[in-house]
């Protein structure tokens, strides 16, 4: 085992007390951890990612009375959110407190937070006594990682050291609500669902797609694997099949229902639950990705609430096919 690959708490305090960059373990995705009042150390994260620098972080906090440090004017509903949500899968767009550095923030007025609640990140969180900003540990445009060994094939010595915390749980990046404007909207979907929002605001609130201002997570054609990916209805899905194998193509097909496909396909099996399903996304498309098929064919699932988030990705990773 590489030694940047560890499970050292301390250390990852001490580098990034010392503006080191930390890969670390959350429920969603592995981030890319670093001081978020830092600005040097929040620079070299753009450098790694090579991601434009007016796209903004997410800041990772350890509880809900740290709150009023990164954001002001801080409305009712967020603290309804973080009571119902936090720790998890869900990050505020708020109304950013005056010293959170642009860096963090791409100038804009605004700022995410979010309190994970893997453990290890809850333990570094406590112990490092500070934000960590950390946008997803994959370079810009590319599949998020939901494993440590996804952060090392991918990063590889551009970071310091990768928390390993296992396995994600759940697999997709957090459900982010905006609570600037007019009014809360949903900018990226994810395991916290528009019905569970909705519950706990007592109003309706809606996935707004593609209208955020830079939020690099709501672009075309993010989150996509090398090889082309088609995002097919179940019936279209077997003819495609059939005619890219008549054609002497091997293609690797993404599937929730049992079938019979051409012997030279590939099949991933996929769970027929939506949060199964999130939690093996991503692996599984860099899996297929390693194969260098023709093209990647993924079966629609259905088009409802429950797989908001999974259709949202799916369609990104398709997005110019
Ligand atoms: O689950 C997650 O959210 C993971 C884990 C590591 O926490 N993080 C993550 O970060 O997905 P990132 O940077 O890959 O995606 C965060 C998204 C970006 O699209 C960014 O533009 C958007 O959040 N964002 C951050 N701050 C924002 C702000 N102030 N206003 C609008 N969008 C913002
Ligand atoms: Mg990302």
């Amino acid at each position: 085992m590489p030694n940047r690959l560890s499970t050292d708490i301390d250390q990852a305090v001490t580098l990034l007390r010392a503006g080191g960059v930390v890969a670390v373990p959350t429920e969603t995705v592995y981030g890319l951890g670093v001081d978020a009042m830092n600005p040097v150390a929040v620079e070299r994260v753009f450098q790694i990612k090579g991601r434009p620098s007016d796209h903004p972080l997410i800041v990772h906090i350890s509880d809900a009375t740290h709150l009023s440090d990164w954001a002001r004017e801080i409305p009712e509903a967020a603290y309804q959110l973080a009571a119902a949500f936090w720790p998890g899968p869900l990050t505020l767009i708020l109304k950013r407190h005056p010293s959170v550095p642009d860096a963090v923030t791409g100038g804009q007025d605004t700022v995410g937070i979010r309190i994970p609640r893997h453990p290890i990140m809850q333990a570094l969180l406590k112990r490092f006594g500070g934000g960590i900003a950390a946008p997803s540990a994959n370079r810009f445009g590319r599949i998020s990682p939901t494993s440590a060994s996804h952060v090392w094939d991918e990063l590889d010595d551009d970071v310091d050291l990768i928390l390993d915390g296992g396995p994600c749980h759940l697999g997709l990046e957090s459900t982010i609500v905006s609570l600037v404007g007019d009014e809360p909207r949903v900018l990226r979907p994810g395991a916290v669902t528009l019905a569970a929002l909705r519950a706990v605001l007592g109003f309706d609130i809606r996935f707004v797609r593609g209208d955020a201002v830079r939020v690099s997570g709501t672009l075309e054609s993010h989150y996509a694997p090398r090889t082309p990916l088609f995002l097919l209805a179940p019936d279209q899905l077997a003819k495609e099949a059939e005619r890219r194998g008549t054609a002497g193509e091997r293609v690797g097909i993404m599937t929730y229902t049992q079938r019979d496909w051409p012997s030279e396909a590939a099949q991933a099996m996929m769970p027929d639950s939506p949060e199964a399903y999130g939690q093996t996304l991503y692996a599984t498309l860099r899996r297929l990705d390693q194969e260098h098929f023709a093209a990647i064919l993924v079966e629609q699932p259905p088009e409802e609430d429950s797989w908001l988030a999974i259709n949202d990705r799916l369609r990104r990773a398709a997005a110019g096919r």
